[in-house]
């Protein structure tokens, strides 16, 4: 059929080879024109409305893994190996399944354009798909956009199915039996770190394609030609979670929803922060590395870990070399990496039991929002005093930063609402922050500020909302 195959399960009993060719034609595109797949919606193309969802299948020992993604910002080749659920799917012999009885029984669908998705998000939370456990309706469809319901009868059919799990005994066995293509035209899908250095090396001009969270919208929105692609999702030496009374290390492929519980563990804001980027579909494709090393003013990860003291692991051939995060960026969309090199982990020292911690993220809407901006403070008070104190923001500067004059002005001082009011004075010349849709220079200096002052503010024992505080403080 092609000489760039790539082969996937489909409705859980298929295997189907699709054309691979096109390294850059997205899932979207080959399940709708290719196999006709046209009950999977394009609305944003750009990972926002979730009416593209489709599940994705992956072993996982004997079982399948199935997860939520955007199938608009995901390249075609990333389905090989893998299983895929479309709405068709769903309904047996036209039966329809129960979320889709629920969603219509319940008028959970008007125009119905972004039921599909809605039908996709629900289903996968009814078979306890990944970051759907112990998780309300309403976080597994942030994600999902409608226009005509209100959500209120979308929320129902969701509650009218609680996770009962499925039996892909048959998915699972075909998986294990699919070819693999390696690599394809114009991409490469290496399987090991080792491999990925190596072609890296000789491919210093490729780009890498994590999750294609942020590299799907170049395409489908900026139309851009990526050249030669490296899928590194796949590799399975790039996913380590390691947890000790140190720390916590994260191979730069773990994917958001799979850092979540461990990051929450370190501390519980991380846990929040992660809560609040993107919708599920997009943290079950984005990738920690990826937040990183896209090197985004406001990347929501990297303020957060450079406050918690992280260090990035860098691999180039087989030379290695750990840096501080914060040195990682160097000026606006440029970071500190040499010709083939790729970040390989990110570790962030687990905080003394006693440091005052607070992340915050600031948006104009609550769920599925990029950051206005993105405060972290980390501080340790002994005898009274501030004893260390590190501050960072994002969408604060052209890159995620410190800021030295915030810090300069907390450490070695009284932990008093006086030294706070100096450090969120100190602020103004740490950042000259821009004014965009996001926010204003001026609600940007004044909200961080606020953040600082609500750390002292909740420190004392007092519970403060920064919509409570004036602007100016
Ligand atoms: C709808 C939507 C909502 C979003 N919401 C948020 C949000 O709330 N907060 C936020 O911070 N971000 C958000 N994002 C952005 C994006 O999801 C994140 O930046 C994500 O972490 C990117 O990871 P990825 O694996 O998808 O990266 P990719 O898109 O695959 O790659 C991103 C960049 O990193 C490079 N890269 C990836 N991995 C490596 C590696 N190991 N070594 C070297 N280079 C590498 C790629 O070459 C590329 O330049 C959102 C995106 C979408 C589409
Ligand atoms: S079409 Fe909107 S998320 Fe894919
Ligand atoms: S039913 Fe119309 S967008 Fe949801």
């Amino acid at each position: 059929m092609t000489d760039s195959p790539i082969h996937f399960v489909l409705d859980g009993d298929t295997s189907v080879q699709a054309d691979g060719s096109d390294p850059t034609r997205t899932a979207l595109d080959l399940l709708r024109e290719h196999l006709g797949r046209t009950g999977v919606k394009e609305g944003c193309a750009e990972g926002d409305c979730g009416a593209c969802t489709i599940l994705l299948g992956e072993l996982d020992g004997e079982r399948v893994a199935w997860r939520a993604v955007n199938s608009c910002i995901l390249f075609a080749p990333m389905l090989d190996g893998k299983a895929v659920l479309t709405v068709e799917s769903l309904a047996e012999g036209g039966t329809l399944h129960p979320v889709q009885r629920a969603l219509a029984d319940g008028h959970g669908s008007q125009c119905g354009f972004c039921t599909p998705g809605f039908a996709m998000s629900l289903y996968g939370r009814s078979i306890g798909a990944e970051g759907t456990r112990d998780t309300p309706v309403a976080d597994v469809i942030a994600g999902n956009l409608c226009r005509c319901t209100g959500y209120g009868p979308i929320l129902e059919a969701g509650e009218r199915n609680p996770p009962a799990g499925c039996d892909d005994r048959k998915t699972a066995a075909l998986l294990r039996d699919l070819p693999r293509a390696a690599s394809g035209r114009g991409w490469f899908a290496p399987q090991t770190a080792d491999a990925l250095a190596a072609l890296y090396a000789a491919h210093p001009d490729a780009r890498i394609v994590a999750g294609a969270t942020d590299v799907g919208l170049w395409v489908t929105k900026a139309m851009r030609d990526l050249g030669t692609v490296i899928f590194i999702g796949d590799i399975a030496d790039l996913k380590g979670i390691e947890e000790s009374a140190e720390g916590l290390r994260l191979g730069a492929g773990v994917r958001y929803t799979e850092a979540k519980e461990a990051l929450a563990r370190l501390h519980p804001d991380l846990g929040e922060l992660v809560r609040r980027i993107g919708g599920l579909q997009v943290r079950n494709s984005g990738t920690i590395g990826g937040n990183i090393a896209n090197g985004s003013p406001i990347g929501d990860m990297p303020p957060a870990l450079i406050a918690l003291g992280a260090a990035l692991t860098l691999r180039q051939g087989d030379a290695r070399r750990t840096i501080p995060l914060e040195a990682w960026f160097k000026s606006y969309g440029v970071q500190d990496r040499r010709p083939g090199e790729f970040v390989e982990s990110v570790w962030i020292p687990r905080p003394a039991p006693d440091a005052l911690i607070r992340i915050a993220k600031l948006s104009k809407r609550f769920d599925s929002d990029i950051s206005a901006l993105c405060g972290a403070f980390a501080l340790r008070i002994a005898d009274g005093r501030v004893a260390a104190a590190r501050v960072a923001f994002g969408g604060m500067a052209g890159i995620p930063a410190r800021a030295p004059a915030c810090e300069a002005a907390l450490t070695g001082q009284p932990w008093s609402a006086a030294t706070v009011e100096a450090a969120a004075a100190a602020l103004a010349r740490d950042y000259q922050p821009l004014s965009d849709l996001r926010g204003s220079a001026e609600y940007r200096l004044a909200a961080a500020a606020n953040l600082l002052r609500r750390l002292w503010h909740e420190a004392q024992g007092e519970r403060v909302s920064v919509l409570d505080m004036a602007l100016d403080g």
